[in-house]
């Protein structure tokens, strides 16, 4: 029986342990424990996603969230700690490159408990990311690697981990893409709140937007906001916002176009609902570059860098930044239906967490 601890602390890090549990659940030869640090807490940005994932509730939830980065790190450890000396677990699960995945792995390392990394290698080489420390750091101490796309092996090998070590599996988010779009497909569409928007918009844009990047600079944030705001006139777009980046509009008093519709951050099912029939995501987030590319539908990043380069090279997204220019040059060959079609990466095809799985038996 091997003992394992599931970590989640932040919203995207839900959808990627869920998989995970589901496949472990399927075999008696794992006992683990879900783990919730606490990193986000409102019920909109935490609970809501348990309620619909098919999974547990957490066995541990550590209320670790807010604060600064520090803060928000230190509290996660002290309290992971002295979990792990009760449970002694044989192996800690960490997934993504949040903080929460930061702090547990160097707690469970230095306690000389194994690791493993789901979504290892992915490097955007852009040291002012605090994701990017977290993935750097997390990749130097574990014990046992998961990777999403090719590119994440070659980053891992060049950093000197042994071959033995690094597993290409495929994507666990993309395991539960399918899995709940499977689920939404068996329920009326009355069943979402965000169906109302689309009875009245036959076409429109989802909007996606909290990296500290573009949201936490008064001149930045403006500038994306009034790109937005132009395209909005065109193509009416949706924007559950992020509680960071509502606190920054209202802090600058910087008001978006009535034609972008604001709502609170939205469920897994009800987001998903919205954007798998938008004509495009606009976003700087990870995961929905890779769950646009996984259904084909265009996505423009305001980001300069990627760490998941396979949604460019081979999926349906591309990186605009902050610029207005690329930005509208983009949105108008979208628009024309002159967009590229993308295929989908190798392995994601929803059998990530059962690769991973079998990997931690055989391993
Ligand atoms: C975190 C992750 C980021 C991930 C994002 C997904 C890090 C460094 N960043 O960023 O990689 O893409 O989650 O959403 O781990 N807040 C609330 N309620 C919540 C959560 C956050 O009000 O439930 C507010 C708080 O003011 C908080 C701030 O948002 O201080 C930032 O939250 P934090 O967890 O530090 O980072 P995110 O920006 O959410």
């Amino acid at each position: 029986m091997i003992k394992i601890m599931l970590i989640a602390g932040a919203r995207p890090n839900f959808m990627k342990i869920a998989p995970i549990a589901r496949s472990f659940n399927k075999t008696n030869e794992i006992e683990y424990k879900i783990l919730h640090t606490g990193q986000h807490y409102d019920q909109n940005m935490s609970d809501i996603f348990f309620e619909e994932l098919g999974i547990r509730n957490p066995d541990y939830h550590l209320g670790a969230g807010g604060g600064t980065h520090a803060q928000q790190t230190a509290k996660i450890m002290v309290q992971f700690e002295s979990i792990c000396e009760n449970e002694r677990p044989d192996l800690v699960v960490v997934v993504g490159d949040v903080n929460s995945t930061l702090a547990c792995s160097i707690v469970a390392k230095k306690m000389h408990i194994k690791v493993a990394h789901v979504e290892a290698g992915l490097r955007s080489f852009d040291l002012t990311m605090p994701e990017e420390i977290n993935r750097m750091v997390t990749d130097s101490i574990s014990d046992l690697f998961f990777v999403t796309e090719e590119q994440g092996m070659v980053n891992l090998k060049k950093e000197g981990k042994p071959d033995s070590s690094i597993h290409f599996v495929g994507h666990v988010m993309i395991d539960n893409l399918y899995y709940q779009l499977a689920k939404l497909g068996k329920m009326p569409p009355e069943t979402f709140k965000t169906t109302e928007y689309k009875q009245h918009h036959t076409r429109y844009g989802v909007v996606t937007l909290h990296r500290p990047s573009n949201v936490d600079d008064k001149n930045t944030l403006e500038v994306v906001i009034d790109s937005l705001s132009s395209i909005s006139r065109t193509l009416p777009l949706i924007f559950p916002i992020h509680p960071r980046t509502r606190k920054n509009l209202e802090t600058f008093g910087i008001k978006p176009a009535e034609t972008i519709t604001l709502t609170d951050p939205l469920s897994y099912m009800e987001f998903l609902n919205l954007w798998k029939d938008s004509v495009v995501a606009l976003t700087d987030s990870g995961g929905l570059q890779e769950e646009t590319t996984a259904l084909g539908i265009p996505c423009l990043t305001l980001r300069e860098n990627t760490e998941r380069p396979i949604t460019v090279t081979q999926g349906t997204n591309e990186l605009v930044g902050t610029s207005k220019e690329k930005l509208m040059v983009n949105f108008e060959k979208i628009m024309a239906g002159n967009w590229k079609t993308g295929r989908k990466p190798d392995l994601w095809d929803g059998q990530a967490a059962e690769r991973i799985t079998d990997t931690i038996l055989a391993s």
